[in-house]
């Protein structure tokens, strides 16, 4: 059994009574997002009306979750902490570093040659401190939570920004930095401040060809990639409880995407069903017997107004299936309008690649509604257009998939299944293209369609939507083509439609699988990890130095970014995956992909030294070997995107003092503060203009350093003026004890 049941009994022993603590304090009704985090306080001796969106908490999450790209550093950091094992239950992914090229047989076998020094330093920590291990090809790191250790009413933790999967069985699972993944496996308590609860009200049942992933590609155009920043998103209303668990947890994997702290259903039967047909009968029991605990209390519904700081409907019975992108996964667009779209703005018609798979759409069920539609390609003479590619989300779901002639049919329409992995979602796809700038489209049922994510090419225009709407549009080879009205021309000359997708939302002869992947930890391991000397994939880590007392003078702008900054931006993946667990090498890929306002370009930048134009990276080498500290200015949601906390350490070691940008996303700034930076938001975003190239740069009152002061920019310009503003900062003490040591670790 790899799930912990007695964890889950512990959790649920107290769960009734902390709610009910809860109530108490707060004097109202609650929603399940209070419940859960109430039932999770670190102390339940703490409990007090927490003030949302301005209290932070500390929590005891039940366990943790890490991919293989995050867990080195995560993993380094974690063996400097002193512990003989994890304090809380926890697994290591081996997903994101396996290239999708020729096949999954293939590609893993080439994986575990490549990266045989990164996984086995994982293995052996995994051993060492008694953390679970799924190895290469085991399954992609969301979906093998789902299959086997998330549970309704539980709290955890993920080093990946697409944790909040996990609530599609209903637990606020929270993606985070490698160092708060430390501070929980080290028994310490886990700070968030008090998120802001959205209510999405669903009514009405799906039909035809939307599908769950529809409700957030919609809700991404409504909320934006900043409009669920510090807030949990949780689902309620009849139509919750018409969603397969797998399909709220789509809808939860993208909440990410909105920028929010996790997302959430109640419990109800579609999880039991999962819980029963993944082999925890004894969970699904176990949740039956505190179902009241598990969902908000019902004057919630009634009156959703008075109990979420927001509240948005949707109905799905007239829902319409969604196509996001390119670039930014907010940009909604109905499959109805998509095509006039298309042609409007010039975007290359040719649909190229149709890619099914990563975290967020790669269950059963989706395998089974993309098949049925894939059918249809030789049942109606259809020849398929583009090229397709399938990255099943675990072993479980592939093994399975294969037994009940899913992916036989995939095959069928020209499918290659790649590996149970990440692949394309990071970068990780040898595409062979001659020309890798050339403009062209691609339709992923991924999540994120940032620009480069995929192939590295930044004139993929990638659009994110449904499988079965991948499905279609690949058969296609057309964007514009909308299965729901439009017809295709078979090899017999006659115009066809495709029937709607159907699907099973699991596999009526149970799942099944030889070999999942997981590999136990030995309970009585011992003794020290080696690291092998000379390493250019793995570095031990070195603690940073503590603040010097000093406020910063004479800092010099690295960059000005213009636009969006992504942590893509910040520190690219692709190629660079293979550095994570190396401080020094990973940290050449600074900023790469940030455009610099002065001259619109990516990777070039003043050096103030000798008037000269180089990579980020080299520049802030220079600076560093010369002692000058320098500073990052970026606009709106710098650091979106995901949990990578090699977006806060490589400009930590370069020597980058200070962020300043207009606004930020919620976990990079956590990581920042965590590795002893000092993150600042313009007070007036206008003072962004006022930055230029050339200028020397202090910050003052850092002597005063406490909870809501603010900081002062002076800037000295080389034409001998200067000027100075007011930035804010969003740190508590406890923050601000982690900028004086240096780094949360040192503390
Ligand atoms: Fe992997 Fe992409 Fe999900 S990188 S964890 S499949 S968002």
């Amino acid at each position: 059994m790899v799930f912990d049941i007695e964890l889950i009994r512990k959790v649920y022993g107290s769960f009734a009574a902390r709610v009910e603590q809860a109530r108490k304090v707060k004097g109202t009704s609650l929603t399940l997002a209070e419940k859960i985090l109430y039932a999770h306080l670190y102390d339940a001796s703490d409990a007090k009306a927490f003030r949302r969106g301005v209290d932070y908490v500390n929590f005891r999450p039940d366990r943790v979750a890490m991919q293989d790209a995050t867990a080195q550093m995560a993993l380094l950091q974690f063996m400097n902490a002193g512990r003989d094992r994890s304090a809380v239950p926890a697994s290591v992914h081996c997903d994101h570093l396996i290239q999708a090229d020729r096949g999954a047989a293939s590609d893993v076998s080439t994986a575990n040659d490549s990266n045989r020094e990164v996984y086995d330093f994982l293995k052996s920590v995994a051993n060492r401190y008694g953390l679970g291990f799924w190895k290469a090809g085991a399954g992609i790191i969301h979906q093998v939570v789902l299959e086997n250790y998330a549970f309704p009413g539980g709290m955890m933790i993920g080093t990946d920004s697409h944790t909040p999967n996990a609530g599609g069985l209903g637990m606020v699972a929270i993606g985070v930095g490698g160092a708060d993944a430390v501070d929980v496996m080290a028994g310490m308590p886990w700070e968030l401040k008090m998120p802001k609860i959205i209510g999405v009200k669903l009514t009405g049942r799906l039909s035809g060809w939307a599908s769950p992933k529809d409700v957030i590609l919609k809700l991404a155009g409504i909320l934006t990639v900043k409009g669920g920043t510090n807030a949990i998103l949780e689902y309620f209303g009849d139509g919750a409880a018409s969603l397969s668990a797998t399909g709220k947890a789509t809808i939860c994997n993208m909440g990410a995407e909105v920028g929010a702290t996790t997302s959430l259903f109640a419990y109800d039967e579609s999880m039991a069903r999962y819980l029963r047909a993944t082999g925890r009968e004894e969970v699904a029991a176990l949740a039956d017997g505190i179902a009241g605990s598990l969902r908000a209390d019902a004057e919630t519904a009634a009156e959703p107004e008075k109990y979420y700081d927001r509240v948005i409907e949707i109905d799905l019975s007239s829902l319409e299936p969604y196509i996001n992108g390119p670039f930014t996964p907010d940009a909604a667009h109905t499959i109805s309008e998509f095509g006039a779209w298309v042609r409007e703005k010039g975007i290359p018609q040719r649909m190229e690649v149709g890619l099914i798979g990563s975290c967020t759409n790669s269950s059963y069920q989706d395998l089974s509604r993309a098949a049925s539609v894939a059918r249809q390609a030789a049942a109606k003479k259809l020849e398929t257009k583009a090229k397709l590619l399938i990255n099943p989300g675990s072993e479980q779901v592939r093994y399975t998939a294969e037994r009940d002639g899913i992916l036989q049919s995939l095959l069928e329409a020209g499918g290659t299944v790649m590996a149970n992995a990440c692949g394309p979602c990071i970068g990780q796809w040898a595409r062979h293209e001659p020309d890798n700038t050339r403009p062209n489209s691609i339709v992923t049922s991924f999540n994120r369609n940032f620009a480069k994510r995929a192939d590295g090419n930044p004139n993929t225009h990638a659009f994110v939507a449904s499988p079965e709407l991948v499905m279609a549009l690949t058969i296609a080879g057309d964007l514009t083509f909308n299965p729901m009205k439009d017809t295709l021309q078979n090899a017999a000359g006659q115009s066809v439609m495709l029937d709607e997708p159907k699907g099973d939302e699991l596999p009526a002869s149970g799942f099944d699988v030889k070999d999942n992947g997981y590999v136990a930890p030995d309970p009585h391991a011992s003794g020290e990890v080696a690291i092998a000397a000379g390493s250019n994939r793995l570095q031990r880590l070195e603690p940073f130095a503590a603040w010097d007392g000093n406020d910063f003078t004479d800092l010099r702008l690295l960059i000005k970014a213009s636009g969006k900054c992504t942590t893509d931006h910040i520190s690219m993946a692709g190629p660079w995956l293979r550095f994570r667990g190396h401080l020094e090498n990973i940290s050449d890929n600074l900023l790469m992909g940030a455009v610099n306002k002065f001259n619109g370009q990516t990777n070039s930048v003043l050096n103030t030294l000798d008037g000269s134009y180089d990579g980020v990276s080299s520049v802030a080498k220079k600076y560093k070997a010369k002692g000058i500290g320098s500073i990052v200015v970026a606009e709106e949601n710098y650091g979106e995107g995901s949990s990578r906390e090699h977006a806060a350490l490589e400009p930590r070691f370069l020597n980058v003092k200070v962020v300043l940008v207009k606004s930020f996303a919620r976990i990079h700034e956590t990581n920042l503060k965590k590795q002893g930076m000092l993150a600042l938001t313009f007070a007036d975003p206008a003072d962004y203009d006022r930055i230029r190239e050339d200028d020397r740069i202090e910050v003052t009152g850092l002597k005063t350093f406490a909870p809501g002061s603010r900081m002062t920019v002076t800037l000295r310009h080389s034409d001998g003026t200067s000027e100075s503003f007011e930035a804010n900062h969003t740190y508590n003490e406890q923050q601000i004890k982690w900028f004086k040591a240096g780094a949360a670790l040192n503390c």
